[in-house]
């Protein structure tokens, strides 16, 4: 791809992109947009360094150039701004978000199609986020194996992870329901077209219609395979910072080793439709 608005810099052959050139914290024209939409597909993660901060308004307008956002099923909003996640560990946290892999929210009947986070502020050291490309983890599997996933769907759950969760932002969740979805294993790029394995350890608990014993063989299996670090890349923040990720084709874990220090930033989350494979 030629790019000619924005410099845009691979930081591996499988996954993540530096985007030179660009003020998120400006409207921007058509022609940046549209490249930077690119470089996102092209990629499935990119990194914005060097960034003003962005007011809420900002990133929610940067956000919805790619689609009506998405609200969190179970974390608070932002006060006046219910599109705002933040993302905030600190002394006092007793979990910090992210920190196993996932792709956004896939217990969603629509999972997001991307999420875009700025981090204001950081550790002294550490507070690092991890991707894998779910395309390069696809690519790798035996051509048996593709095989046998082909047509396979995963049910994704959440009350295990949300139920309580956010009880210390003041959410009172009882006799709230949270989603449940079933996906295909492999899934359909919409966009680029590409098939890219499409489990998490977070949410998938397991292989609709295997025996309980052969699902949880092969969910371990494809869980472990996609966190191989050939399929990673590992980002250091700096503060401002901007990373957008592709959840339909990447998962990400946020390393929390920096308690009891605070790292705190916003997310936007961009809706994403349903998924599907075809083969
Ligand atoms: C998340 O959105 O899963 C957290 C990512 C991060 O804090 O780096």
């Amino acid at each position: 791809m030629d790019y000619r608005t924005i410099e845009v810099k691979p930081v591996t052959p499988v996954i993540g992109a530096e985007i030179r050139g660009v003020d998120l914290s400006q409207s921007l024209g058509d022609a940046q947009w549209n490249e930077i939409h690119s470089a996102f597909l092209e990629h499935s993660v990119i990194f914005f360094r060097d960034q003003k901060p962005m007011p809420p308004e900002r990133q929610v307008a940067f956000g919805k150039r790619f689609g009506p956002l998405h609200i969190h099923p179970a974390a608070p909003g932002m006060d006046g701004h219910p599109e705002v996640f933040v993302i905030h560990a600190h002394k006092d946290s007793k979990i910090a978000n992210g920190e196993f892999w996932h792709s956004d929210v896939s217990c969603d009947q629509e999972p997001p199609l991307g999420s875009i986070l700025q981090i204001h502020l950081l550790p002294p050291a550490g507070g690092d986020t991890l991707f894998a490309s779910m395309y390069a983890a696809y690519d790798d599997l035996s051509p048996r194996m593709k095989t046998y996933l082909a047509g396979l769907n995963a049910v994704h759950e959440s009350e295990h992870i949300y139920r309580g969760r956010y009880s210390d932002r003041g959410v009172d969740d009882a006799g709230k329901e949270y989603p449940t979805a079933i996906h295909p294993v492999i899934r359909t790029h919409p966009e680029t077209g590409r098939p890219a394995l499409f489990v998490n350890r977070t949410f998938t608990t397991r292989i609709d219609g295997l025996p309980e014993e052969e699902s949880r063989a092969i969910l371990d299996f494809l869980c472990t395979h996609a966190e191989r670090p050939w399929y990673q890349t590992r980002f250091q923040w700096r503060q401002n910072d901007v990373a957008m990720w592709d959840n339909r084709c990447t998962q990400h874990m946020a390393i929390w080793d920096y308690w009891p220090h605070e790292r705190k930033g916003n997310r936007v989350t961009v809706k994403g439709d349903r998924p599907f494979y075809r083969g």
